[in-house]
């Protein structure tokens, strides 16, 4: 299918639409635009707490996305591996915490894909500028995988790869607009996914960058 080549699975303008990419996993289709500009003043508020910040993979590799965190427990890269942790490193203070319009996008979005009750510790916030990928992973370093992960796309497209549960399975293809919400869980929760290289086509509001929100239950079952 050629849309399926250009990374255009499910094709553009179709705010509202969910699309199933798993038994329990969905593409939610502009389910952020209509609180936009609170996520967006959410977003100022912790960039201005906990700026954005190069990390390096264990392995000394440096990451090409930049990454911050809010919620109690934020996540951290360095020699020492991946880990999520309860300060900011590079403020020695507490993470940010997830701003109330975040917090109710994610629940609202998790209820819709089927996660009532979800209730995030964590948000990873990665920044993405033309060129910049996340190959693909599992996200598995959450103590309680049975809360889904939401992710919360915003300002340049992006083409999200959808895997299996082994690293060598086929991965789909699908374009993420400002706006859409992922949410992956239950038997998806650990499916592999990753970002191809970002596309340089810079959007009328956020310019010449893609901001992604990932919201988790990082600690312990039921602790919040
Ligand atoms: C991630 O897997 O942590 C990020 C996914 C995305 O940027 O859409
Ligand atoms: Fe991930």
């Amino acid at each position: 299918m050629a849309a399926m080549l250009d990374g255009d699975l499910f094709g553009d303008n179709d705010a509202g639409v969910r699309h199933p990419l798993g038994a329990q996993a969905w593409v939610l289709r502009g389910v952020a635009l209509p609180c936009m500009a609170q996520v967006r003043q959410g977003l100022d508020a912790v960039l201005a707490q906990a700026p954005f910040r190069a990390m390096h993979t264990p392995s000394g590799l440096p990451m090409s996305v930049a990454l911050t965190s809010c919620g109690s427990l934020g996540w951290h890269s360095d020699e020492r591996g991946y880990r999520y942790v309860h300060r900011d490193p590079v403020t020695d203070l507490p993470w940010p915490a997830i701003p109330p319009a975040w917090l109710a996008l994610a629940l609202q979005a998790a209820e819709e894909a089927g996660f009532a009750g979800f209730a995030p510790d964590a948000c990873l916030v990665n920044r993405y500028v033309p060129g910049a990928r996340m190959s693909l992973h599992q996200d598995k370093n959450e103590a309680d995988l049975s809360a889904p992960v939401v992710s919360v796309s915003l300002g340049m497209s992006a083409v999200f790869l959808w895997g299996g549960h082994a690293r060598s399975d086929q991965a789909a293809r699908v374009a993420l607009h400002h706006g859409d919400v992922v949410v992956w869980g239950g038997v998806d929760r650990l499916r592999f996914h990753g970002v191809m290289p970002l596309p340089d086509a810079p959007h009328p509001s956020l310019g010449r960058q893609r901001i992604n929100l990932t919201f988790r239950h990082a600690g312990r079952p039921g602790a919040i």
